[in-house]
């Protein structure tokens, strides 16, 4: 009796979800594959590696459908867009987060990534204005000082066989992110020292590991769980050690207005961090409070060192697995540079065109930043759907980067199609990888400047092999390497 009840309660169930699904002539096309009450939800189990092989197959899937498909968690119907006008239009439209990224507010509070719209509108214009071109272009002696420094760590391994790099680039991406984000040196003195960088890495591990446990979504089974514990450990190294550096700051920064010295005599760094600069606005124009300080700093720091170190990691494997492309990149740097092994300048980076190929094209190939998300406050009319408010959208990076546009290799990497208008796509919403749209990427140019500064000086000092094709990758907030990334180095000239 009570197996025929419940039969009867799944068919009723499956009917409904059916109906639903397939009532609204609107909707994009659903995914194959869903189950009754569970939808496609079975499909996520598994591993983050897992996930990442399902998420591709997805965004393959998606372009087959057009580009814009709908798939059900539950009761939840969630959306996945490939198609770039479709991706630009809903991003431009829609600024808020899915809810998930209230699980970082602890640690990251109101900064840009986490915050909700009006809040985050309002200091994103003022962002975007202290954290312009000309600030960015103050940070160049920095950027080739931590190359250098790259360069010079690197040698240890030159000549020796294959060997992790990411251990290296991703110890050099904080210390850049330190100089530049908090105006701090990395190292046992300092507090962002191991114990932070430790700190940061749980906390990252943790964000993953509630996002994994559908019970810990909810705040009260949370508050009570060992991993909040955890939690509260980290966010207090976190905290304390950003709190103590704008203490050290602020009190300098009021010692010298008061003293009314100019800069020149403080003897302070040419350039100025992003904590400065911060500062500056909030005790000369009263533009944020101590604590808006320490959560948009706490943000940069989350956003900027492991995206770029991913990056330059996969961009030294690539070009290692391809020598026709690493000796064209010397040659580039070889006609601007000569023999000298001076610093890169701006009017450098301007004529390191290939080079510059080379970083978009590797970014297409791995794009560290796979998918972003945006919850749907209001109805989204794309060319061949209406997506519905309320609901969830997964914005596919990867996806636009594998599109018909780019061609039929689309997967194969190609530097030479961001040099050639005739294989570049007509589209001018190609180039995803930071996002798109007016919630894109903060420290794009930070990003792009520090990559090609630090790859001009790898190459120029070595000539590096490897294969990407025996990387294996996984997705937890971001896309990263299991195992595999292995190169070898050998110095060019001794
Ligand atoms: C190659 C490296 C990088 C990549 C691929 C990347 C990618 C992205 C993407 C895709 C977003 C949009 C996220 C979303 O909508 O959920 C984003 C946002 C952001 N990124 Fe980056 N990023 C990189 C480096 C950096 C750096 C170096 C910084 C800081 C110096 C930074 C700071 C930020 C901030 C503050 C946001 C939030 C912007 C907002 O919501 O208004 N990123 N980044």
């Amino acid at each position: 009796m009570l197996t025929s009840v419940l039969i009867l309660i799944c068919v009723t169930c499956g009917i409904f979800e059916w109906w639903r699904r397939n009532s609204n002539k609107d909707e994009p096309p659903a995914l194959n594959g869903a189950l009754p009450l569970l939808g496609h939800a079975h499909l996520l189990v598994g591993d983050c590696k897992q996930l990442w092989i399902f998420l591709k197959e997805l965004a393959y899937e998606c372009l087959e459908a057009g580009g814009v498909f709908s798939a059900f968690i539950g009761p939840k119907t969630v959306y996945f867009v490939s198609n770039p006008d479709d991706f630009l239009k809903i991003a431009d439209t829609c600024f808020e987060k899915v809810n998930y990224y209230k699980f970082a507010k602890p640690w990251l509070g109101d900064g840009l990534l986490t915050s909700s719209m009006p809040i985050w509108k309002k200091n994103r214009s003022l962002l975007d204005s202290a954290f312009n071109q000309a600030v960015i272009e103050g940070f160049l002696d920095v950027f080739n000082a931590q190359a250098r420094r790259l360069v010079e760590e690197l040698a240890t391994e030159a000549g020796k066989g294959p060997f992790d790099h990411l251990a290296y680039i991703r110890k050099n991406a904080l210390e850049t992110t330190c100089l530049t984000v908090l105006g701090e040196e990395f190292g046992d003195k300092s507090v962002v020292n191991t114990t932070y960088a430790g700190a940061m890495d749980q906390m990252l591990d943790i964000l993953i590991r509630r996002f994994q446990k559908p019970w810990f979504h909810c705040d009260f089974m949370y508050r009570w769980s060992a991993l909040k514990r955890k939690q509260d450990g980290c966010l207090k190294i976190l905290h304390d050690a950003s709190n103590t550096v704008l203490k050290k700051r602020k009190e300098d920064y009021m010692k010298n207005k008061a003293s009314k010295k100019t800069e020149d005599e403080i003897n302070v760094p040419k350039f100025k961090s992003f904590m400065d600069l911060l500062l500056e606005l909030a005790i000369e124009e009263d533009a944020f409070t101590d604590q808006q300080i320490r959560e948009h700093v706490d943000t940069m720091m989350f956003g900027a060192h492991d995206t770029v170190a991913n990056l330059v990691m996969c961009m030294m494997l690539l070009v290692g697995s391809h020598p026709d492309v690493q000796e064209k990149i010397f040659e580039e740097l070889h006609s601007v540079f000569g023999d000298e092994d001076r610093d890169i300048t701006k009017q450098d980076l301007s004529q390191l065109v290939y080079l510059e190929a080379v970083i978009k094209e590797s970014m297409r190939i791995y794009p560290t930043v796979p998918l972003i998300t945006r919850h749907l406050d209001q109805d989204v009319k794309l060319k061949n759907c209406i997506l519905k408010k309320g609901r969830t959208c997964i914005l596919f990076i990867f996806g636009v980067y594998r599109h018909p546009m780019w061609g039929f290799d689309a997967d194969k990497f190609m530097p030479e199609r961001w040099l050639d208008p005739a294989l570049m796509p007509e589209c001018p919403n190609a180039l995803a990888g930071f996002g798109m749209g007016k919630r894109n990427c903060l420290g794009k140019s930070h990003a792009s400047m520090s990559m090609k500064i630090t790859l001009a000086h790898v190459f120029r000092c070595y000539r590096v092999s490897g294969n990407h094709l025996t990387m294996a990758s996984k997705i937890d907030v971001m896309l990263r390497t299991l195992s595999g990334h292995h190169v070898s180095i050998e110095m060019r000239k001794q």
